[in-house]
């Protein structure tokens, strides 16, 4: 296993998307809901949408594009047009750093 830090949990408000760029992972959409931080992939299993431009809508994630919705907690597509879920990453938070799990 291995933690890879993304952000420091005070840089992001409640409500509030960011995507970050990792080294050797495609491109990671960082959520805080109501404080609680959750991760997927940033790009839209769509088309050419960063996630981080969409907005948040109580769970979900609307894309920017076409306005299809993940489930953020899951990565769920739940809204049309999308059909594919967005990877989801295990969060945890360790000393204000918000980091993924990555098994390997
Ligand atoms: S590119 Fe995201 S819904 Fe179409």
């Amino acid at each position: 296993m291995r933690n890879i830090a993304l952000i420091k949990s005070g840089d992001l408000e409640p409500g509030e998307v960011t995507k970050v760029e990792v080294d050797g992972l495609p491109a990671i959409a960082v959520y805080n809901l109501d404080g609680e931080f959750f991760a997927t992939d940033d790009l839209c299993t769509h088309g050419d949408a960063s996630m981080a431009e969409g907005f948040i809508d109580d769970n979900d994630i609307v894309c920017p594009f076409h306005g299809g919705t993940f489930d953020i907690r899951t990565g769920e597509a739940n809204g049309s047009p999308c059909l594919h879920n967005l990877k989801a990453y295990r969060v945890l938070v360790e000393d204000g750093i918000v980091m993924i799990r990555l098994d390997e």
